[in-house]
Order: structure tokens, then sequence, then C-alpha cells
């Protein structure tokens, strides 16, 4: 291939990389915008692959055998281990940008020292830190949130945390100044090298550690955006204008997330880097002990038919029980009996974002009856039935009124101003923050304790009047 075909392949990628962001911002082209992706990367692959200085076909091949297994094998994972998968991605990406950026420094370092430039030695610098410490970082990240035992789920911290952390990145970023300025020192460069390389790992997972689970989703964005900031170092350190571009694009859109979803939280993000959200709450003892109000699903059902309009809000337990297509199997027996039924979508429901967007997509449960939170707040005083589908910290009122809760402030979908809440869930557990929800002790609500597939199933078979039995 010529070297203009490979650059217009490039621009080609380039150009679909940024449709593809565009695209999945939109449940309705979420599909084409993966399509999308999909084939700006192959793409970049081939013609990068075909570059005519690439003559050792078999280092290529052979490894990209090898990763087909593990490939392979990480995308089978339930969609509720995606958040955890997706750590372990970031975590490769860092770990390659990584490992490249010190193949390409010893290489010159031993054959062509005249090309470590203050340019590229920066360049080389800040990919190898920022490639090493998401590679360590995302590892911790993964395991937090598949509660691997030998990582701690609790914030762990100790005192003079951030000062420790944040002198270990200082000194990784001395010793980066001093490679700047003298990348070929017979024994101490090469030494230096891998102290910065020791350091950065070590920041990683130094960094991690004091977040708690909570906030790991936005800690995985966040590592997802210093990979796309490695993968752009990377493009300067060999000249590949789409490494640039779409390590930029990652980089960027990564960050964007970690932002929209601290919003979503209330969180600020020095508060989500340097706080210990995810510390369990001591319980309150001697509190008095508040009574749930159980329904059956009979008279759930009753109260149901009754409805002209039904909010379903679905949280992560739907996502635990895979009720999404039983819940469709409801929304069409209510909207044959002329009832509106939407489901209103919070922002960080689950566990991903997007997750309940995904679920209700696999569904097919029609787009335009999801209703972004801010949006379907201002109907719930209009609804006769809010259905609340294992969702609880995101429909909890406490964020609204308790200065003292850790979700205070995060905004909520206010299921509690509706005539009538049935609530789904299989015990009196809480949800993700580890708080009680009053509205569960809200005499207009009433619980349907149970799987939420089974529940949503009897339901559906009451109101398709095939009974229960
Ligand atoms: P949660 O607050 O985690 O509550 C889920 C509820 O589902 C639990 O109370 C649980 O109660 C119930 N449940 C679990 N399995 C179930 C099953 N099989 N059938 C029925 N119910 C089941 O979920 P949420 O309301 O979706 O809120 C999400 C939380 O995650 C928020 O705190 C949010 O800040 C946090 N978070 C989310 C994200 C993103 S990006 N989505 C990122 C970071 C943090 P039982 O155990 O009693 O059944």
């Amino acid at each position: 291939m010529t070297r203009y075909s490979i650059e217009l392949a490039y621009l080609v990628a380039t150009a679909l990389f940024i449709l593809s962001l565009h695209w999945m911002s939109d449940p309705k082209s979420a599909r084409r915008g993966v399509f999308a992706g999909v084939a700006a990367m192959l793409l970049g692959v081939a013609a990068t692959w075909a570059k005519p200085q690439i003559l050792h076909h078999w280092w290529i091949t052979v490894p990209i055998l090898i990763a087909i297994v593990p490939g392979v094998w990480l995308s089978l994972v339930p969609l509720t281990a995606v958040p955890q998968r997706t750590a372990l991605s970031h975590a490769f990406g860092g770990l390659a940008a990584g490992l490249v950026g010190t193949a390409k420094y010893f290489y010159w370092l031993g054959h062509e020292p005249e090309m470590l430039t203050a340019f590229r030695m920066t360049a080389i610098i800040a990919e190898i830190i920022l490639g090493y410490l998401t590679f360590t970082g995302s590892i911790v990240a993964a395991g937090k949130l598949q509660e691997v035992k030998w990582i701690p789920q609790r914030p762990w911290t100790y005192k003079g945390q951030n000062f420790v952390n944040l002198g270990a990145f200082a000194l990784a970023l001395l010793l980066g100044v001093i490679l700047v300025l003298r990348p070929d020192m017979r024994i101490l460069s090469p030494v230096l090298f891998v102290a910065i390389i020791l350091l950065a790992l070590n920041f990683g997972w130094m960094l991690v550690m004091p977040i708690g689970g909570a906030d790991m989703p936005t800690v995985i964005s966040i590592l997802n955006s210093y990979a796309g900031l490695s993968a752009v170092a990377m493009g300067f350190v060999l000249d590949n204008k789409l490494l640039i571009t779409a390590g930029a694009l990652d980089g960027s859109s990564g960050l964007i997330l970690s932002i929209i979803m601290c919003k979503a939280m209330n969180r600020s993000f020095t508060n989500v880097l340097f706080g210990a959200f995810g510390q369990v709450q001591a319980a309150q003892a001697g509190g008095e002990q508040k009574l749930y109000k159980a329904e059956t699903i009979e008279g759930a059902a009753q109260v149901l038919e009754q409805a002209s309009l039904v909010v379903v809000v679905p949280g992560y337990g739907m996502a635990v029980a895979q009720a999404q297509h039983k819940v469709r199997e409801l929304y069409d027996l209510l909207k044959k009996r002329g009832i509106t039924v939407k489901f209103a979508i919070h922002p960080v429901a689950g566990r991903m974002p997007g997750h309940m967007n995904v679920l209700l997509a696999e569904a097919e449960i029609p787009y335009d009856d999801l209703v972004e939170m801010d949006a379907i707040n201002g109907d719930m005083p209009q609804c006769d039935v809010c259905l609340v589908v294992g969702a609880n910290d995101v429909v909890n009122p406490a964020a609204r009124t308790d200065k003292t809760s850790p979700i205070y402030g995060m905004p909520i979908i206010d299921a509690d101003k509706a005539r009538t809440v049935f609530a789904i869930k299989r015990s009196k557990n809480p949800g993700f923050a580890g708080i009680d929800n009053e509205l569960y002790f809200l005499d207009k609500t009433f619980m349907l304790f149970g799987d939420a597939k089974a529940v949503i199933g009897d339901l559906a078979k009451q109101l398709g009047g095939g009974g229960l039995h």
C-alpha cells in the first residue's frame, strides 16, 4: 500500500471513530455506532499491517491468534460483569502502550540514540507512566468490582496516603525530566527508566485502593481516559496519526463520561479520586424497626389494571434477575389495555452507563417509551402506579431530604411522588450505597418481595388472564 492510501485509510478510520461515538450517544443508532467502531479498528489495523516497513508478519499473526482465546472468553461474560470486563480491557490497553514505549526506548537507546530527542522522550515518559498506572489501577478496579477475595472492597486508607501517592507520582515525573534531558547515560538512564516503570505500576494500584466499590465505574471511566492519553503519547512516539486521533477521542470521551457520572451521583471529581465514598455506613443501632407492607400479585395486578399512567423504574435488580423480557411482556399487556407505560431511566441505574437502556433495548421496548430522569420527574405526580423493578438508591428520597445521607444531593427519580408505588426486590437488604430507603416505608408503597423475573412473570400471568397456577 502506498503512503497516501495508508493516510487515506487512517482518515476514514478517524471519521468512523467520530461517527461511532456520535451514534453511540443515542440508543436508536447505538448498534450502528458499534459497527462503525469495529470497522474503524479493522481498517486501522489493516492499513498499519500493510505498511512496507512491516516485514515479519508472523510476529503479528501469532499474538492475534493467541489473543482471540481470552478475547472471546471476555466477550461472553454476563452483562452484569461488563464493568469489570471493561476495566480488564483498559488494563491490557495500558500495558500494551507501556510495553511499546519500553521497547521503543530500549531499541533506540541500543541502535539509534540520536532518535531519543527531547520531544520523543517526553512522549515516551508520558506513555509509560500513563500506560503502566492504567494497567495496575484497572486490575485493582476490576478486582474490586468482581469482589475477588484478595482485594478489599472497602476504601483502603491510611494517614498521609494522598501525600505518599502524589509523592510517588512526583518522583516519577522528576526522573522523567532527568531522562528527557539525558536519555542516553550509559547505565543510569536505563536504571531511571525502569524506576519510572516501577513507580507508575505502584502508583496505579495505590491510586485505586483508597476508592470504594461505589465509585469504581467512575474510576474505570477515568482510567479509560488515561489509557486514551497514553495512546496519544504512543502515537507521537510511533509517529502514527491514527493513534493520536483515536487516543484523543478515547481520552476525551472517557473524561466526559466520568464527569456525567459524577454529576448524576452528585460527586465531585476530587471526591471520587481522593474520597472514600464506598465506606460502609455504621448500622444505626437502637432505631425503631420500620415496617414494610407487602402486596399480593393479584392485588397489584388489580391496581395496575385501573391505572392510566404506569412508570416503571428499572434498576440493578432487573439486570441481576435478567427480567427485561418479562418486563416487556408486562408492558405489552398493559399497553393492550390502553394504559400508558413509560420507563424512567436514571443515568446511573445499574452498574454501568446505559445499563438499563441496553437491557430494555434487548427486550425491544420502544425507545420512545424510555424517558430520561429529568423529563419524567415532572410527570410523577400524575403517575398512578410507579413500578420499581430492582431499583433502590436511584429512588431513595433521602438523596433529596437527608443531609447526613451519603447519597444526599444525588438526583433521583421521584418515585415517592406517584400515587401508588410497587417495589420489587428479594429482601430487606439495602442497595449499592448500603443505606435504608424511606420510599419502602411510605403509606403508598407496597412491596412485592421476590426475584424480579419471577414477580414480573407472575404479574404478567395474572394480567394475561392465566392466573398464577
Ligand atoms: P441498587 O441501589 O444497587 O439496588 C438494587 C436493588 O436490586 C437492591 O436493593 C436489591 O435488593 C435488588 N435486587 C438485586 N437482585 C435482585 C433480583 N434478582 N430481583 C429483584 N431485586 C433484586 O441499584 P440502583 O437503584 O440501580 O442504583 C445503582 C447504584 O449503583 C447507585 O448507588 C449508583 O450510584 C451506583 N453506581 C452506578 C453506576 C452506573 S454508571 N450505573 C456507577 C457507579 C455507581 P435485594 O438484594 O433485596 O433483592
